[in-house]
């Protein structure tokens, strides 16, 4: 719901538990109000009485400009008195920098905002447009917002418009800008960070005077830093307190910064990383940022995660996919590796076809001279050599024994030792002659550069129409340098990293339109690019490299701060791992790994029959959770970095069911009186735990609680929850 007051010039938005207000000052300037709980129009008066005060004591200094410094801002301005970080900066033809923008006007429109060549929310409410000009140039600016009534994400993005003649260029596009008042409590900030195999960690450091700036200048959101940051207010725990939740809906080098003012404010704006960042912008020319999507929670960081899952699963992901029931898949790479042949991936399909799985998932190795990482990337076209018959043997084997087939790809990426780079060597990205940068023996494809793209759309295209194919790995195995395109002259090379995000998302668009019936589940070694623009063309991404069954439970905590556990991409591999040499039960592996798109990742031939039961069973169990994994709403019970326990719980809508999945790291003698208290039940009603044998009241299972059960070293549990028939 969007509120406009022409008396205050007030705007309040609202979705379901959040309210947001801002209005046009006496400067003409679009001033913050606020952000928290929901609140009634009625009170938008209160807000521009009370908090619409300019922070300088004197009214008058606004028309000074000096006086902004302290304003809470939609849009932090360059050069004008303003000196904490802009949101919009605008190099003018005589190179002129400084901006203030002012209202112009507005309007509100039905639904959301579609937004060509970038991923964006499938639908709101309402949009509200606000119009701003610069009051030294002819250059516009577009704020746009977009609520839904059934949501706590506020989706947002800028326009910028050249309506002069004069060429411009816009050193900074950010997406949003939004202040936190002071309310002399400690602001802290939650990032996730990380590393290959260790993705999306939370990482919680107080606020203090200055910026904190997360950032990826990987050319992709990469492993390191994820496109998200939570502000948390003092007191915020998992499930109490107020957060600001804010997500970045792309998928390239971004940056995300917190600037605490000498007003001890704070202004957290994102977007398109600013370094070394231009976009020449011709007279008439526009230019959209991607979109941000910012959520407010009043019920703690859980109640953020909540509501970022329903915005993911409602609003971003593919309508048609998102609720499909995810095939079991069996994935040969850690199996194999590159050294297969016909013979040995036969063997695994044929132990999948009897434990139940539904899809077989041939991974690298498949295509060109691919017999190592040193060679064949680009070349996808299918090597008859390795695979007897090519793919249609292996496809028509699956068939034989009932499985679906998917194929791994990537398709961003060159080996020097490859045709399409003996044919085209000027399409890896590089500066001609300057070394390139190598990383698992491999070059980046130009995707600045349409016929690039064109190619790669083609070729890949031709393998998913003439096989049948129903899944589909997209991986990308390193990062973007060199940061230079031959295709663009030299003062538009800041132009580099957003086009190949364009390329990226143009590529994707295109193969998952043309390709309707295929699922598609993103990858970049491992979860390097688990961003919500990936999220709009993958319903699924490969969560990480490590699949060991400890680590997981970090990588999965984190990555559920913002991201559904549908959305995550769950295999059970051999012990030792591959990658830590840990051994942990089969059993954990399995539970842990139900607690997303579930899957197998290993030798099947090399299974014992005590395995091959497990992994029945757990198909089994899968099925009985699976609508809860896709439908479900998540609490996180007990924190993998925070002590010996790991505890998740899923809960239908309904609250009918729940399923919890616990995992005990260490054998301890002294403890073991841990209280994992549930939660998300419905205190009336009546539910039975089927492992326990207990029957109780929501109150007393989320009141009182039950304890963690003593295990062995990373020994896990499951529960089903159900409610007790009333009739029963
Ligand atoms: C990446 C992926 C793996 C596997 C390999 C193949 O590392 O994360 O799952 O597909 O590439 O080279």
């Amino acid at each position: 719901m969007i509120y406009y007051n022409s008396q205050t010039k007030s705007f309040l938005l609202s979705g379901k538990n959040y309210s947001y207000g801002m209005y046009i000052n006496r400067a003409g300037l679009l001033q913050h109000l606020y952000w928290g709980k929901k609140i009634g129009a009625a009170d938008a008066a209160f807000l521009v009485a009370a908090h619409g005060l300019p922070a300088s004591p004197n009214p008058d200094d606004y028309n000074k400009e000096i006086a902004t410094d302290g304003m809470p801002s939609e849009c932090g301005s360059f050069g004008r008195g303003d000196f904490r970080p802009a949101t919009v900066v605008v190099r003018r033809k005589d190179g002129a920098a400084m901006s203030r923008f002012r209202y112009v006007s507005h309007k509100i429109v039905k639904g959301a905002l579609h937004l060509q060549g970038m991923p964006c929310a499938r639908k709101a409410d309402e949009t509200l447009i606000l119009t701003l000009k610069d009051d030294f140039s002819d250059i516009e600016l577009d704020l746009n917002y977009s609520v839904s009534e059934d949501s706590d994400v506020l989706v947002r993005s800028a326009v910028i418009r050249n309506a002069g003649k004069d060429a411009a260029e816009i050193a900074k596009a950010f997406s949003f800008c939004t202040e936190l008042p002071d309310t002399r409590g400690t602001y802290s900030a939650l990032r996730l960070a990380g590393s290959w195999a260790r993705e999306r960690t939370p990482v919680i450091t107080p606020l203090a005077e200055g910026t904190l700036r997360i950032e990826s200048a990987r050319g992709y959101s990469s492993h390191q830093m994820n496109p998200f940051l939570a502000v948390l207010s003092e007191g915020c725990g998992e499930e109490r307190g107020e957060c600001y939740g804010f997500n970045l809906l792309y998928s390239g080098s971004f940056a995300i910064t917190a600037d605490v003012s000498q007003n001890k404010s704070i202004r957290v704006q994102g977007g398109i990383n600013d370094y070394l960042f231009g976009w020449q912008l011709q007279g008439g020319d526009v230019f959209a940022t991607p979109q941000a999507a910012l959520c407010y929670s009043g019920e703690g960081l859980g109640g953020m995660s909540r509501a970022y899952h329903d915005f993911f699963r409602e609003y971003i992901i593919d309508p048609k996919r998102v609720y499909m029931r995810r095939p079991i898949v069996i994935n040969n790479w850690e199996a194999t590796y590159f050294d297969f042949d016909n013979e040995k991936l036969f063997s695994i399909i044929d132990e999948a076809a009897k434990l139940g799985m539904d899809t077989f998932v041939l991974d690298d190795g498949w295509f060109g001279k691919r017999d190592g990482d040193a060679s064949g990337l680009g070349d996808w076209f299918v090597n008859e050599r390795k695979l007897k018959g090519g793919l249609k043997a292996v496809i028509g084997h699956c068939k034989e024994k009932g499985l679906k087939f998917g194929l791994w790809f990537e398709p961003e990426m060159v080996s020097e030792d490859s045709d399409l780079y003996r044919a085209h060597p000027d399409w890896a990205i590089g500066k001609a002659g300057a070394e390139p940068c190598r990383s698992r023996n491999q070059l980046v494809l130009d995707f600045t550069r349409k016929e690039v793209v064109d190619y790669i759309f083609e070729t890949v295209s031709k393998i998913l129409r003439e096989n049948d194919i129903s899944y589909v790995k997209w991986d990308k195995n390193r990062d973007i340098t060199e940061n230079y395109t031959a295709s663009l002259p030299a003062d538009r090379q800041g132009e580099f990293w957003h086009r190949y995000a364009l390329g990226f998302y143009d590529l994707a668009e295109r193969l998952t339109k043309a390709f309707p019936n295929v699922f598609f589940e993103g990858c970049a070694g491992g979860g390097g690019r688990f961003d919500g623009g990936a999220l709009y063309y993958f319903p699924q991404i490969w969560t990480s490299d490590d699949t060991d069954g400890l680590e997981r439970t970090k990588i999965q905590w984190g990555t559920s701060v913002c991201y559904p556990v549908s959305s995550m991409s769950c295999h059970v591999s051999a012990c030792p791992n591959h990658q830590t040499g840990r051994t942990t039960p089969f059993a954990t592996r399995g539970a842990v790994a139900s607690l997303g798109a579930t899957g197998y990742e290993l030798d099947l031939t090399k299974l014992s029959e005590e395995e091959k039961m497990q992994v029945r069973e757990q198909i089994e169990n899968y099925k009985q959770i699976d609508e809860l994994v896709l439908k479900g709403d998540l609490y996180r019970l007990a924190d993998p970095f925070d002590g010996n326990y790991f505890c998740e719980m899923l809960v239908g809508k309904d609250k009918s069911k729940a399923y919890v999945v616990g995992e005990r790291f260490r054998a301890d003698p002294c403890d073991h009186d841990r209280v994992l208290k549930l939660r998300g039940l419905d205190e009336g009603k009546t539910y039975a735990i089927r492992e326990l044998n207990v029957t109780a009241s929501g109150a007393a299972l989320m009141g009182a609680g039950l304890f963690c059960p003593r295990l062995p070293d990373c020994g896990s549990w499951v529960w089903h929850i159900e409610e007790v028939n009333k009739k029963g």
